[in-house]
């Protein structure tokens, strides 16, 4: 049941710290760093013979495993292909008993998802899921499964299986990595315990929400994982206050999208990562000088508060954290910006319309 608050998605929004706890559970050897996904059936040997990766997932769940591309790319140095469910037959995909297809789905239950995945294993590919609802079709299907240890999402938008999703794919990317890294994996442990400080920003993102909830539409900006989050951010807005938002590659602005900025236009703009910063503020300060008006997402830090604050109206500071959690967290505020902006336009939280929990045709 919902408890004190008004709805499950909130619930479950703070049980994130929770859900992330119990799925990093047994898996990281808070000593050494090190990842174990042997609960998983996959022994190191097995999991790095494989030369590719292909991620085939839906909506929320194909965020995700944008996330995990980037870290396993980053960490473990292998290709990884990212496609959407529902498109990865089409492509005549370039799957074989060398590449390790990993399939993301809370319900295990999701037509295109599972689709993909007997595809997948038609052309020789073994696949890992990564699955919240145990005993579902997709954990029964796959050769391996890693449960995320969300517990029951009730709410049609997804939170909680987001944040396990994408710690299950922190995971994945260390255990695939033929290299230690121990400094990763410690810092995987401090997850819980940051995204309570970040569920501290509530009040804030309820202000700046309710003063985004007239707009009509509203644009997602950010660099590498930040942009994968920026994606996450917008879907979450569109699915439930039903204002159409979108999410761009801040470099890709200037491609044609900046057309579309006029006075008043809202752009909330990631900025977690110290590397990239500058060039987002760029693109930051291109929106203001149309008269735009920018919402930027940032480490609460005096050397990423200064730079940003020039180009921002306003400020999202995450709490300060290291940087390699930082796009994780931003997911955070960006859920409760969705839920604000919904409540204020009278919209069915939990049960938007149009939309199924689990969707299970194709
Ligand atoms: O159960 P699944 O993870 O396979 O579901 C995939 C999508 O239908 C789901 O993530 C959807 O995009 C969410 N409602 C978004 O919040």
């Amino acid at each position: 049941e919902k408890g004190s608050f008004d709805h499950f998605m909130m619930k479950e929004i703070y049980e994130q710290p929770q859900a992330v706890r119990q799925t990093l559970a047994g898996r990281v050897d808070p000593a050494a760093g090190s990842v174990d996904l042997s609960g998983a059936g996959l022994s190191p040997d097995r999991l790095r013979s494989f030369e590719r990766i292909q991620i085939v997932a839906c909506g929320t769940a194909w965020h995700a495993g944008l996330v995990g591309r980037r870290l396993i790319e980053a960490w473990a140095r292998l290709p990884v292909q990212v496609d959407v469910a529902s498109e990865f037959r089409y492509g005549e995909p370039l799957v074989d008993g060398r590449t390790l297809t990993v399939a993301i789905s809370q319900s295990g239950e999701t037509a295109d998802t599972l689709a993909a995945v007997r595809e997948a294993r038609r052309l020789g590919s073994p696949v890992l899921g990564i699955v919240n609802v145990e005993g579902s079709s997709l954990a029964r299907e796959a050769d391996w499964v890693l449960t995320t240890k969300a517990g029951p999402e009730v709410a049609v938008p997804s939170t909680k299986a987001y944040l396990t999703q994408v710690v299950a794919l922190h995971l994945l990317a260390l255990a695939l990595s033929r290299v230690e890294r121990p400094e990763e994996g410690r810092m995987l442990l401090q997850l819980p315990q940051r995204i309570e400080q970040t569920l501290a920003m509530e009040p804030r993102v309820r202000e700046l929400a309710r003063q985004l909830a007239g707009q009509s539409h509203l644009f997602y900006i950010g660099r590498g994982l930040d942009y994968a989050v920026a994606m996450e951010g917008a879907l979450k807005l569109k699915e439930i206050s039903y204002i159409h938002a979108e999410a761009y590659a801040a470099g890709e602005l200037k491609h044609g999208t900046l057309a579309l900025i006029e006075p008043g236009r809202t752009v909330v703009a990631l900025a977690t990562q110290e590397a990239l910063r500058t060039k987002t503020v760029g693109n930051m300060v291109e929106v203001k000088a149309r008269g735009g008006r920018v919402v930027a997402v940032t480490p609460d830090r005096p050397d990423a508060r200064k730079e940003v604050e020039v180009a921002a109206d306003a400020l999202l500071a995450l709490p300060d954290a290291p940087e390699g959690l930082l796009p994780v967290l931003a997911a955070v505020p960006l859920q409760m910006l969705a839920y604000f902006a919904a409540v204020e336009r009278g919209c069915d939280v939990d049960r938007p319309r149009n939309l199924a929990k689990s969707v299970t045709v194709e």
